[in-house]
């Protein structure tokens, strides 16, 4: 496709989206570490992702991480590294604005970096926890992450125990409410939109399928198609959410 002929689609597309928002009695975001990109945090799928360089059977399970929790610590001190110093890009701050303005009900984000919060957003419900945090695996005693305590790894808890963040591995569950009010939101909204997320970790994955057929209309934002393109999704933007995000936002108020 010529890029004018892209660029004359993709306003096309922001001007539906911005008018099912408009008409939305409720619409809901689903986020995942794509809309974080633009803030220098890498994603974990594709070329450039975390599991290229980190095998996740080694790094991301909760099991390897009691094995061998100093290894693990070593991928989550680069990841916490970057992740304090970083900052709401413009896809989170449209976000944010989308909220303010009345048209965002809630942020469902597979996300830990904490970004939704730190440009606005109220609602956020962190489907695989947040980074905010370290618990001490013995006793649960809970320590704010900063660069100090994780200075030395793995970081230790005053009882001596080992600190863990406050994050979903991969073969624990969902944490509950997040679930519950992840799930009763995916039921009640008539638009959801999608952005940066492969859609392809469950129970994350099922969230739009959920809202789907419960009658919500599914706007993907992603340079990249995924399982949800053409199959759930009834219109996809092929965009960086920084981009995209900021021009929903322009039109919509241009139309109020
Ligand atoms: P992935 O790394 O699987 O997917 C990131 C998606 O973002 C891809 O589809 C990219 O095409 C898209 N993307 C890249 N840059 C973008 C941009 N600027 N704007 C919009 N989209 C962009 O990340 P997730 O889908 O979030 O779970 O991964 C889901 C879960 O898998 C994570 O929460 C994590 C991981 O293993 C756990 O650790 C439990």
């Amino acid at each position: 496709m010529k890029k004018k002929q892209f660029m004359t689609d993709n306003k096309n597309k922001i001007s539906a989206v911005a008018k099912l928002i408009k008409e939305s009695t409720m619409t809901v975001a689903l986020t995942g570490a794509g809309i974080s990109v633009e803030s220098g945090i890498d994603p974990f799928r594709g070329e450039k992702g975390l599991w290229a360089k980190y095998n996740p059977e080694e790094y991301a399970y909760i099991d390897a991480f009691y094995e061998n929790p100093a290894k693990v610590w070593q991928m989550l001190k680069e990841l916490l590294a970057i992740i304090i110093f970083s900052k709401p890009n413009n896809g989170h701050v449209g976000l944010a604005q989308l909220e303010e303005m009345g048209y965002l009900s809630s942020i469902i984000t597979q996300n830990v970096d904490g970004l939704h919060q730190a440009a606005g957003s109220r609602n956020v419900i962190e489907f695989h926890g947040n980074n905010r945090w370290l618990l001490c695996i013995e006793c649960s005693n809970r320590y704010e992450t900063d660069p100090d305590i994780i200075k030395n790894i793995p970081p230790r808890c005053e009882c001596g125990g080992i600190l863990r963040p406050d994050v979903v591995f991969f073969g624990e569950a969902i944490p509950q409410k997040a679930m519950v009010k992840a799930y009763a939101n995916a039921k009640s909204c008539d638009v959801m939109l999608v952005i940066g997320t492969s859609a392809i970790v469950s129970p994350a994955s099922e969230i739009p399928l959920v809202a789907k057929d419960s009658g919500a209309k599914i706007i993907e934002i992603n340079p990249e198609p995924t399982p949800l393109t053409d199959q759930v999704a009834n219109l996809t933007i092929y965009e960086k959410a920084g981009t995209t995000i900021p021009m929903i936002v322009s039109e919509l108020k241009k139309k109020s």
